[in-house]
């Protein structure tokens, strides 16, 4: 069952481990299949650091020791919209849980990150100013047990608690 994994042990992801996640995403459904998405894999461990000081506080500490940090990104001209919407969040946010469901599935942790300064790492990663991130997920094997970093940053995001079944759905009208 997938859960945000915020510790991750020392090993590092196959090159072909990161391709069969990628290609989870890369078979995901997209608004008229524009497919907008980019994935920048980032796991050279100097940059894993810069990118994480630009990354909310409570994340931090731990991020930083992940192996692998991708970088999901999305071209908001090159998806359209819908009903006033624009799609590229949609597309790209599908695309990713596409990724972080396979990544379950072989083993590896990952998490959501939203809190992120996306001009500094948009900068730092050379990605073209039309372009918007959507998430950081980090990847990575998980470690047996959580870091404190890891706990406070679940405490602060309330991780793991969901509202009852019986308050997210009705039958055939809202009530
Ligand atoms: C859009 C989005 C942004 C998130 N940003 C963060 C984040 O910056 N840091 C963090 O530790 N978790 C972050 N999360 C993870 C959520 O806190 C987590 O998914 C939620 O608490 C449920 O816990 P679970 O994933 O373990 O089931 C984010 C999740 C989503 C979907």
């Amino acid at each position: 069952m997938r859960r945000s994994v915020r510790k991750f042990a020392s090993a590092q992801v196959e090159d072909d481990t990161i391709r069969k996640v990628l290609e989870a995403a890369r078979l995901a459904p997209s608004w008229r299949n524009q497919q907008c998405w980019k994935f920048v894999v980032v796991n050279q461990s100097e940059m894993i650091k810069k990118v994480v000081e630009h990354t909310g506080i409570y994340n931090r500490a731990w991020l930083g020791k992940a192996p692998v940090l991708i970088i999901a990104c999305g071209d908001p001209a090159a998806s359209g919209s819908g009903n006033g919407q624009p799609y590229y969040m949609v597309d790209v946010a599908i695309a990713t849980e596409h990724l972080v469901l396979a990544a379950t599935e072989l083993g590896l942790g990952t998490c959501w990150i939203g809190a992120f300064d996306a001009d500094e790492i948009k900068s730092m990663l050379e990605i073209p100013n039309h372009i918007e991130i959507v998430t950081i997920i980090p990847l990575g094997y998980p470690h047996r047990k959580d870091s404190l970093a890891g706990k406070m940053a679940k405490a602060v995001v309330r991780s793991h608690t969901r509202k009852p079944i019986d308050e997210i759905f009705f039958y055939n009208k809202w009530k």
